[in-house]
């Protein structure tokens, strides 16, 4: 028997309803004849107030909600791993369609080879692995099947190995009260409540995305979270995929929160599209998508950040490192904003609720590197872009949003507008992990890295400084050192900080790579700043061949040649050796 409640008022995704029993808060509920998927969100004395994640014309005061005495919850699986969904995992009605079937509750249970690793016998504590998961199609892509986590007990059955649906029960478990019960492939879990694990593990891995401005100078972690600011069309969406693409994580989930229609159908034809760079296959196929079209209530986007992280924590369940791209967060706080408008809350700054920031904790606190329940290492990095309107970081989300991360990838207006990509600005993005990674560098061949980035950074906020100035005497007109200061920062920027995402050989750029460049450009400043202090026309720098090969080794010098920066090391030496000599001859004379 389930608790009933009939509608009083109803509002957009919203509405009251007088209740005839008790109801949860976060309970799931179904509305009307066609079950209409809805989540209580508050409880007032008699009445409650349910959002619900489908359209709702046609509903009216008296019809029934039906309470389910269960939370909000979305189901968790193989089939997962390749596919395209709502905020609430129900599948997309095809490949680039921005709809969901009407009154689709869940996506239906797909096919998977099963293999059992456990014996009758066996007891299993929960978060167990019990068998894998494989697919006709793709035998590498298998994964790891788990106990759902506070379950667990011994095993009394295991089906045969054999190709089964997401749904079939395949254990028969004897839990602690002498209880059966069985387990499948998939397993429901509460989007809103964080999956358990044995402990949490520091931020002190990186994880790598070949992108030098990132890995380089503001890292992130393994399970960190980062922040993408930027204005319109300053490279969020770009940043983003080529991040997914290179970076070091097993399985990609990203989520779309579209404001026009047609900004999610492009993430819809362009991702599957994809090419994995690791594997040559289709990055789709380590990818979960979860979009939100205009046409969707805007319900279902306020849901769908925590249903990817839900997703995200499920494959970090089973020993995987994940990252989750939320792009943007801002098209998700403005449903969350629209919402409570039509509950007539009170608005706080930028009219977004006050409980935006708890919200935005709620998401970004559930990145992390961990130790799984089946005892692995598994985590879970969340980068998020903000879309803040005209471009002003004061704006609420953006503000909030700096509350709960550590890695600031600001993206600047001039910068794209000069196409200088990635556009994150130097000066005004910032990494909290630096300590912990740099010792990881250290370990891994860049000995003086929080040295030489220290270095970097130094020279960029000389640059700004020096900027103003130059442009009103003139370049020629300061002294030598600021001169170098320039031509130093402007090399730092071309050679290093500028990655052109479609370029072949720079796309890319390994750790390795990243070290020898960056070693090369501190000794190039080095040299800079003695020859200059001994006379050198610093006008001359830039005219120097090998500074123009500096900033052509990105695109010039592959992965492929990397014994090739020591030959440019060894030409720069002798750079410096020859401008030293010709300027002694220049004095003699
Ligand atoms: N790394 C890059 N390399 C080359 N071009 C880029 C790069 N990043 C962005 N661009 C250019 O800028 C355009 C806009 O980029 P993108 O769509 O990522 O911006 P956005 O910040 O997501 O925009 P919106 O605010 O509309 O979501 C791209 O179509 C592309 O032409
Ligand atoms: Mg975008």
């Amino acid at each position: 028997m389930s608790t009933i409640a009939r509608i009083r008022w109803i509002s957009g995704p919203v509405l009251r309803a007088v209740t005839e029993g008790v109801f949860q808060m976060r309970e799931a509920v179904e509305v009307g004849e066609t079950r209409l998927l809805g989540e209580v969100i508050r409880i007032e004395g008699e009445e409650i107030v349910v959002q619900v994640y489908e359209d709702t014309t046609g509903l009216k005061p008296g019809v029934e909600v039906h309470g389910s005495g269960r939370p909000l919850s979305v189901p968790l699986g193989p089939g997962l791993l390749g596919n395209i969904f709502d905020g609430l995992l129900r599948p997309l009605a095809g490949t680039g369609s921005p709809y969901v079937l009407p009154g689709l509750r869940a996506a239906p249970p797909l096919s998977f080879v099963f293999t059992p690793t456990v014996k009758p016998g066996k007891r299993l504590e929960s978060g167990a692995v019990f068998g894998t998961a494989g697919a006709a199609a793709n035998e590498a892509r298998s994964q790891k099947l788990l106990i759902p986590p506070n379950q667990g007990g011994e095993v009394i059955q295991v089906a045969a190995a054999g190709s089964v649906d997401e749904d079939a029960p395949l254990l028969t478990l004897r839990g602690a009260e002498g209880k059966e019960y069985t387990v499948a492939m998939r397993h429901d879990w509460p989007v809103r409540a964080p999956r358990p694990v044995i402990e949490h593990l520091a931020n002190d891995k990186p994880l790598l995305t070949g992108q030098r401005i990132v890995d380089s100078i503001f890292p992130v972690a393994l399970g960190g979270r980062a922040a993408i600011p930027g204005g319109f069309g300053t490279g969020k969406t770009i940043l983003l995929e080529t991040l997914a693409k290179w970076c070091t994580a097993d399985v990609i989930v990203y989520v779309g929160c579209g404001e026009r229609g047609n900004e999610i159908s492009g993430v819809l034809e362009e991702f599957p599209e994809l090419e994995d760079a690791r594997s040559g296959r289709k990055l789709m196929e380590r990818t979960v998508i979860i979009a939100n079209t205009s046409n969707m209530p805007v319900s279902a986007r306020e849901a769908s950040i925590y249903t990817g992280v839900t997703v995200a924590e499920y494959f970090r369940d089973q020993g995987l490192h994940v990252a989750l791209m939320a792009d943007s967060t801002s098209r998700w706080a403005e449903a969350l904003r629209e919402v409570s408008g039509r509950l007539g809350e009170l608005p706080g700054e930028g009219a977004y609720p006050a409980y935006l920031s708890s919200r935005l904790a709620e998401f970004y606190e559930r990145a992390g590197r961990v130790t799984t329940l089946s005892r692995a290492e598994g985590s879970v990095t969340i980068m998020g872009s903000i879309s803040p309107p005209s471009g002003d970081f004061s704006e609420p989300v953006t503000s909030h949003t700096k509350r709960y991360i550590r890695s600031f990838w600001a993206l600047d207006v001039k910068r794209a507008q000069a196409r200088f990509y990635p556009a994150i600005h130097p000066l005004q993005s910032y990494s909290e992990d630096v300590g912990p990674l740099g010792a990881w560098w250290q370990a891994t061949g860049n000995a003086r890295w929080p040295e030489l980035r220290r270095r970097f950074l130094t020279l960029l906020e000389d640059q700004a400084r020096l900027d103003r100035m130059a442009r009103i005497i003139g370049k020629d007109a300061m002294p030598p050192r600021q001169q170098v200061v320039l031509a130093c920062a402007e090399l730092v920027n071309e050679a290093f900080l500028r990655q052109s995402a479609y370029s072949p050989s720079d796309r890319y750029c390994s750790p390795e790579r990243q070290t020898a460049m960056m070693k090369l450009l501190a000794r190039f400043i080095e040299q800079a700043e003695a020859a200059v202090a001994e006379g050198m026309d610093p006008g001359a720098l830039a005219r120097l061949p090998v500074y123009r090969k500096l900033v052509r080794m990105g695109e010039d010098l592959p992965e492929e040649a990397l014994e090739k920066y020591e030959q440019l090391a060894t030409e720069l030496e002798q750079a410096f050796t020859r401008v030293s000599k010709a300027d002694a001859h220049a004095a003699d004379r």
